[in-house]
Parts: structure tokens; C-alpha cells; sequence
């Protein structure tokens, strides 16, 4: 059997629950690398996430942060990124989600992304559009960079990697009205989509912060690509690019040109 939107839409609803009644609490903060951490809602909220998707989709494919990979049929296959912006939330910054996308034979063709503390629902179906809570979904039409607010991120081993992406934020930093830098790649591609941001880069993310909100991005109309403009964005390294459709070969140019 295959998901609807509708059942993506509940288990990112509810899975933001628990985020939203955990966010209060005191967390049991881990550490998987020197910067990068993870903590007990993390997991609670992957345990319900791949619960529920077992339940419902037996022999499904997932593959979730914390956990890996749930063998299953490739043809059926979840993306789950049950906490993106854990450094936020350890933090006690309110600014993360649920993300969750399912493919049909290796095509994303579902993507749901929650933000429980605005309660901001953004969804998307392939080739039917994006939504945000229900309401259609529309890329900036922005086409001068001069006037473009883009977003970026930075990955765990910037510290030690000479991919550290340090230099296209000094790139855009200098040419464009402003570069944020939020914390959340999910919810970074969602606001493409919206048009709050008018671009977004980063480099070497994984397959469940970017399936459900490249998805989201796209269906309103934003272009998202690898950062060498090809169509494959989910093969790792998951290096992408998502912007307004006037603004996305320019910043492929600036990505692209030499130092
Ligand atoms: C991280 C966030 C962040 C991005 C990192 C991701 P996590 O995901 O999306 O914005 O810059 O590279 O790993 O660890 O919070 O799920
Ligand atoms: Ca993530
Ligand atoms: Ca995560």
C-alpha cells in the first residue's frame, strides 16, 4: 500500500507534538561528533515516526537519522529526519521541525515538514503543487541578487573540512541584501518555497534533511538543483541549491566561479 498526503500530514503533525511538549522540558543532550548532538526527543520522535510508518506500510524502506536504514522494498521508501535544528532546540531556540518524505521507485513524490511552535504545516505532492496549512505556495520572483535575502548552512566538520562553505557565504555576503543562517535545512528549503528567502545553498547534507523540502521548494516553483546545477539533489553529498526561478543561474555563477 502506498501513503497520501493526508498521511504524512498526521505523522508530522503528531510527531511536532512531541517536539513541542518535549521543548520545554530539560534535555539529555549526547554528542555523535565534537559539535554535533543529539538528544531524547530526537529519538522519541523517530520511535513514533517509524512505529506508525511499520504499522501502516509494512516492508517499506525507511531511512532516518538516528537510526539508518529500516530494510524494505526500494521501490517504497521514507525519508525521516525526525528533529532538523536539534542545535536550536538543545538550545532553547525555537526554530525547528519534522520532516518527512516518502519516494515511489526512486522519485520523491510526497514531502511533509512541521514547525510546531508556528504551527506551519508546509506539504507538497509531485506535479500538484506545495502547500502551507492547505494554502497554496509560491517562490519569490526575485531577480536581482542585489535585493535577494538568502539563507545557507553550515556542516558538523566545518571546524576540520576545506568544504566548509565559509567562502560562498563571503561570496553572497557581499553581493546580495543578506545571508541568514537559521539552523534548520528543512525549513530553510520550505521558506524558498514561501518566498521569505529568495535562494538557499548548502553543502553535504544528508537525503532526509533535503527530500521533503526540496520537494516543497520546487512544487511552488522554486528551481532546486546540486550545486553543479545537475537535477540529482538526494544522492549524497547532498550539496544544493534552491532558488527563485530569476535568481538560480546567477547564483550557480557565483557558486561556480573561481576563487
Ligand atoms: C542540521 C540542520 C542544519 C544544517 C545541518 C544539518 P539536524 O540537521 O538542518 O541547518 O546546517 O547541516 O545536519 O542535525 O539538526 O537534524
Ligand atoms: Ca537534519
Ligand atoms: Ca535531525
Amino acid at each position: 500500500m502506498q501513503p497520501t498526503l493526508p498521511d504524512l500530514e498526521r505523522l508530522a503533525r503528531e510527531a511536532g507534538q512531541l517536539l513541542r511538549l518535549g521543548y520545554e522540558r530539560e534535555h539529555q543532550v549526547d554528542y555523535k561528533g565534537v559539535i554535533d548532538l543529539v538528544t531524547e526527543v530526537d529519538r522519541q520522535s523517530e520511535a513514533f515516526l517509524l512505529g506508525e510508518i511499520q504499522r501502516l506500510f509494512p516492508g517499506h524502506r525507511i531511512v532516518s537519522e538516528e537510526i539508518g536504514v529500516v530494510p524494505g522494498a526500494d521501490s517504497d521508501q521514507w525519508y525521516v529526519d525526525p528533529l532538523d535544528g536539534t542545535v536550536n532546540y538543545a538550545h532553547g531556540i525555537p526554530f525547528f521541525c519534522v520532516s518527512i518524505a516518502y519516494a515511489r521507485a526512486g522519485t520523491v513524490t510526497l514531502g511533509a515538514v512541521y514547525d510546531p511552535m508556528r504551527d506551519e504545516l508546509f506539504t507538497a505532492e509531485r506535479g500538484r503543487g506545495a502547500w502551507l496549512n492547505g494554502k497554496p505556495l509560491h517562490a519569490s520572483a526575485a531577480e536581482d541578487l542585489r535585493r535577494s535575502l538568502l539563507v545557507t548552512g553550515f556542516p558538523y566538520d566545518t571546524w576540520s573540512s576545506p568544504r566548509n562553505n565559509l567562502e560562498y557565504f563571503g561570496r553572497f555576503a557581499r553581493i546580495t541584501q543578506g545571508v541568514r543562517r537559521l539552523g534548520s535545512a528543512a525549513l530553510d528549503l520550505c521558506y524558498v518555497g514561501a518566498g521569505r528567502f529568495d535562494g538557499y545553498w548548502e553543502l553535504t547534507l544528508n537525503p532526509w534533511d533535503v527530500a521533503a523540502g526540496g520537494l516543497i521548494a520546487s512544487e511552488a516553483g522554486a528551481q532546486v538543483t546540486g550545486l553543479g546545477g545537475e537535477a540529482d539533489y538526494i544522492s549524497p553529498p547532498c550539496s544544493l541549491l534552491a532558488a527563485a526561478p530569476g535568481l538560480h543561474a546567477r547564483m550557480l555563477e557565483v557558486l561556480q566561479a573561481e576563487i
